[in-house]
């Protein structure tokens, strides 16, 4: 197999040398939100994925454990979460930390697959401008700045600065934020065309019976939502990522989508099911080799079957800050282990999210300290505008989600 590491595009391409077990291909997108055609984007061109879609199985509820790369990736390659790994920034290593745990592609090897993987930076494409529009472009009443990501990142760009906006609140100009939001559907529209030589070439080798794709993302992202841009959030938007499985034997060109919730944390344990190195469930700290998610082959067996299945309820996801206000030195979008004291767990079920955010100090949150809290109701509200969580009729509900959330992934 091979482990193939883009910057903007990472795959991890897993090539068999023994007989009869798949290779993999694994692609993850970065900050890939599902702006795509098979996520009914119409603004998206993004045909190759589309088609991949179309040959495999696709998951509307997918989701990432924190919408930053280095936290979400290693999650998503040891099945840890990000309080396992104490890794919620770029700058610490679980290995040396918490443990020497296995990785994804670490476990393939050790089962005789040959790893590769290849990482490289693109440029964005062409779209009209005229097409896009800012939805949802504000910051909702009611809602915490805990909550807030002051966009760092593009700040530092030397087209924003020359904007010379006021720091945290001031927006972007329209015509600057539709500017962004072409540019990141051109860049996608770019992956898109990679993704489709990618796949073109399998089918060259003659290597697509036997070979299972993978694509995903390892985190959502903000194009405006909120008065938001980039990651570093809690939102439905920074968290939700697409998930496509294409697998040899069903690629039948009709729609199998998958609309039970699942987690980034859940694709090691399903990768090695369906390379036949099934790993366990966690439940012993020490143990190198095992997962906190739960492997979703069931799911693709029901759909395979038509039929339904009892399945997790709910996905858990968590985003560190350094305080409550927005600010620059500790930067609250990425705040280093030692200045967080504020984390907010999330959980997303299929109506609802709830978020708290909890005061956290030597790598503990506690849970009597609740700082800020937020509800929201997806059933009328899927962009997050509307904050419930001290609405008297959501009383008995936020109880309820406070509970799970405070139990965590354990009781799903
Ligand atoms: C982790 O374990 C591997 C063997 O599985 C070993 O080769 C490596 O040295 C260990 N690393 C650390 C940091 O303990
Ligand atoms: C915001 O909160 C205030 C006071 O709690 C309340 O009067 C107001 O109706 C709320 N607004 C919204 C949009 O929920
Ligand atoms: C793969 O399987 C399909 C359907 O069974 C078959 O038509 C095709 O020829 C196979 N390709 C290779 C390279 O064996
Ligand atoms: C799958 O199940 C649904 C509802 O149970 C039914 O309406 C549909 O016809 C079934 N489709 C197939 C292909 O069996
Ligand atoms: C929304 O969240 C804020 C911050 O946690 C809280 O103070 C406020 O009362 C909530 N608003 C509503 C309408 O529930």
């Amino acid at each position: 197999m091979y482990l193939i590491i883009f910057r903007s595009f990472f795959l991890l391409l897993l090539i068999e040398k023994c007989k009869g077990r798949p290779n993999f291909i694994f692609i993850i997108v970065d900050d890939l939100r599902p702006a795509l055609g098979c996520y009914g984007d119409v603004n998206s061109w993004s045909p190759n994925i589309d088609n991949l879609a179309r040959n495999g199985f696709l998951f509307t509820q997918a989701y990432a454990q924190q919408s930053l790369c280095a936290p979400s990736r290693n999650s998503l390659l040891t099945s840890r979460r990000p309080d396992t790994l104490k890794l919620y920034d770029f700058y610490n290593y679980w290995r040396n930390t918490v443990g020497n745990f296995t990785t994804l592609p670490q476990h393939l090897k050790d089962n005789g697959y040959i790893t590769k993987s290849i990482g490289k930076i693109f440029h964005p494409d062409y779209h009209p401008i005229e097409k896009f529009k800012l939805h949802n472009y504000y910051w909702p009443k009611n809602v915490s700045s805990v909550a807030y990501n002051p966009w760092t990142d593009i700040r530092e760009r030397q087209d924003v600065e020359g904007l010379n906006l006021k720091f945290p609140w001031q927006k972007i100009p329209h015509y600057f934020g539709k500017k962004i939001v072409q540019s990141y559907y051109a860049a996608l529209s770019y992956i898109d065309d990679l993704v489709g030589q990618l796949l073109k070439k399998i089918y060259t080798l003659n290597l697509e019976n036997n070979t299972i794709i993978v694509l995903t993302s390892d985190h959502g992202w903000s194009l405006g939502q909120h008065s938001q841009w980039g990651k570093y959030s809690n939102f439905d938007v920074a968290l939700k990522v697409p998930l496509i499985i294409s697998l040899p034997n069903h690629r039948n060109n009709f729609d199998k989508n998958i609309n039970s919730i699942v987690e980034l944390v859940d694709i090691f344990p399903t990768i090695a099911e369906l390379a036949g190195c099934p790993i366990k469930s966690c439940t012993n700290s020490k143990d190198n080799l095992c997962s906190e998610g739960i492997s979703f082959v069931p799911l693709i067996n029901a759909n395979i079957k038509n039929q339904t299945i009892k399945w997790k309820q709910a996905a858990f996801s968590q985003y560190p800050r350094p305080g409550i206000e927005p600010t620059w030195h500790p930067n609250s979008d990425k705040p280093r282990l030692d200045e967080i004291k504020i984390m907010g767990y999330t959980l997303r079920t299929k109506h609802y999210r709830y978020t708290a955010w909890i005061k956290f100090k030597n790598k503990k949150a506690y849970w009597n300290k609740i700082l800020a809290e937020e509800l929201y109701d997806h059933r009328h509200d899927p962009n997050e505008m509307s904050n419930y969580s001290n609405d008297p009729m959501y009383k008995k509900l936020k109880t309820k989600l406070n509970t799970y959330l405070k139990n965590r992934w354990y009781n799903f």
